[in-house]
């Protein structure tokens, strides 16, 4: 059976799952049951500076995008970090670390951006056994208009120098959680690795307003007439932040910097993605908030099945195999031709496949056979876009074929070669040079 243990930045945990810093792991009682549901390590809930704690609205927080079926794809918060004292939260984190030494338990800390702030906590912190600190860099709400959150995340200068402190004043790994709303992910990643990060963790949530009420006309979570962004995160957030991972594990600065993933993870095969990129373990939010933490059972039998099946007998064995895959546009093989084919028997005769491609394609579909519905592809004017099979609510119905070399392509007229050339080396490439194969 596969080995699911987790050694991220020396620290470990039974499995990869871990709870991301947010409600679900707001306090003891939570963690508790989480740990026992099977989650291999939790990020506790945000801790900010001694003193009163900050104070939450006490109206609505939470914004959601549903699919048709009412599941929870996109979610929105504009919650701040703890409102719980500090000294509460870190009794409860030193009791929850001796009670489950083989769980991971990560404090995440924002305080204001100046050294004697973060000189002040980050002992306070140590004390309480946790086995590393995330920096939350991302909080893209409430906290970033006091200067911290996003507003530090955004400036990979103040990113450095906060990461240097902490290295500083404390022994504990660093993970340091970045922010989704910066338009290059790279810059501070770099930051945070030559302020001497263990590790980044992304995403935070997005700047989002996911629904207007249109009767109040205010976005929606209203709080008295008014709404203002906040947080998205969830499925629907789940591309973003895959890019954004890759970007940062395919980077000649930051290749090999440990990342620990987050962003919409919901299933095993949500997080077997996030790792195949390059995440070394993976963090959840929303799904804990949508559906329970029972949900780490199926993500444990499903990995660890899966693993067994491919035959990864450790988390190494893939973690990072997708990210080597992961190109820039120009070097996309354009040889690599294909059709679509639709299968006659598991057609339903919708028509939306023709009315897609007629419509906003390549007018490659057919629509009637001697006077019958009947849907078909005609080669010689469909460009393979596959516009086709994500509009069908058949599944498999329609499916790509590669023309195989020596094929031809009826929509050009040429002979498929099979060989590699992509867009620097063709012809009509006012730049093109000799062909090289992307570095591996
Ligand atoms: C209600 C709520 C509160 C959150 N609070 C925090 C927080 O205090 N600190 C933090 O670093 N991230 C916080 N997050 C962000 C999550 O940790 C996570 O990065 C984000 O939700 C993306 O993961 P998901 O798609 O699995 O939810 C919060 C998210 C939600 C939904
Ligand atoms: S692959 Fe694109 S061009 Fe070809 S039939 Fe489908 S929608 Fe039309
Ligand atoms: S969308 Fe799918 S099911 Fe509908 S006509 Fe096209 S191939 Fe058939």
């Amino acid at each position: 059976m596969a080995d699911l243990r987790n050694n991220f930045v020396g620290i470990k945990s039974p499995n990869p799952f871990w709870l991301a810093s947010a409600p679900p792991t707001d306090k003891e009682y939570n963690v508790e049951r989480a740990f026992k549901a099977g989650w291999g390590g939790v990020v506790w809930k945000t801790l900010g500076e001694a003193g009163p704690p900050v104070v939450n609205v006490n109206g609505p927080r939470y914004g959601a995008i549903w699919a048709g079926d009412r599941r929870l794809m996109g979610f929105n918060n504009i919650e701040l970090i703890t409102d719980r004292d500090l000294q509460k939260n870190l009794r409860e984190i030193k009791a929850v670390k001796m009670r489950w030494p083989d769980r991971a338990v990560v404090a995440s800390i924002m305080v204001p951006c100046d050294e004697e702030s973060w000189k002040a906590i980050l002992p306070l912190v140590e004390e309480t056994g946790a086995d590393g600190i995330e920096l939350n860099f991302g909080c893209p709400h409430g906290m970033s208009e006091r200067g911290m959150g996003a507003a530090v995340g955004q400036v990979p200068e103040y990113v450095e120098m906060v990461v240097r402190w902490c290295k500083q004043y404390s022994r504990m790994p660093v993970i340091t959680k970045l922010t989704p709303n910066v338009t290059d992910i790279r810059k501070p990643a770099r930051a945070a690795k030559n302020g001497g990060t263990d590790a980044v963790s992304l995403i935070n949530t997005i700047n989002s307003i996911t629904n207007v009420d249109l009767d109040l006309m205010a976005p929606m979570p209203t709080i008295d007439g008014k709404g203002s962004h906040g947080g998205y995160c969830g499925p629907a957030a789940k591309p973003i932040a895959l890019h954004m991972v890759a970007e940062i594990a395919r980077d000649r600065e930051t290749s090999g910097l440990p990342i620990s993933g987050i962003g919409g993870i919901t299933t095993w095969r949500d997080a077997a993605e996030f790792m195949a990129l390059g995440s070394g373990n993976v963090q959840v939010c929303t799904a804990a908030m949508a559906y329970g933490f029972k949900i780490v059972e199926e993500m444990i039998s499903g990995l660890s099945n899966w693993m067994d099946e491919k035959g990864y007998a450790t988390l190494d064995d893939f973690v990072g195999k997708a990210s080597r895959n992961v190109t820039d546009w120009q070097y996309l093989n354009l040889e690599y031709i294909t059709k679509a084919r639709i299968d006659q028997d598991l057609c339903i005769k919708c028509g939306r496949c023709h009315i897609a491609c007629e419509d906003t394609s390549h007018q490659a579909i057919t629509k009637e056979k001697d006077g019958k519905r009947y849907f078909e592809v005609m080669d010689n004017e469909c460009v393979g876009c596959n516009l086709c099979v994500n509009v069908c609510p058949v599944e498999d119905c329609i499916t790509m074929e590669q023309l195989a070399p020596g094929m031809i392509d009826e929509r050009t007229g040429r002979v498929v070669t099979g060989k590699y050339a992509n867009w620097t080396t063709h012809p009509n490439n006012p730049m093109r040079k000799e062909a090289v194969e992307p570095a591996e």
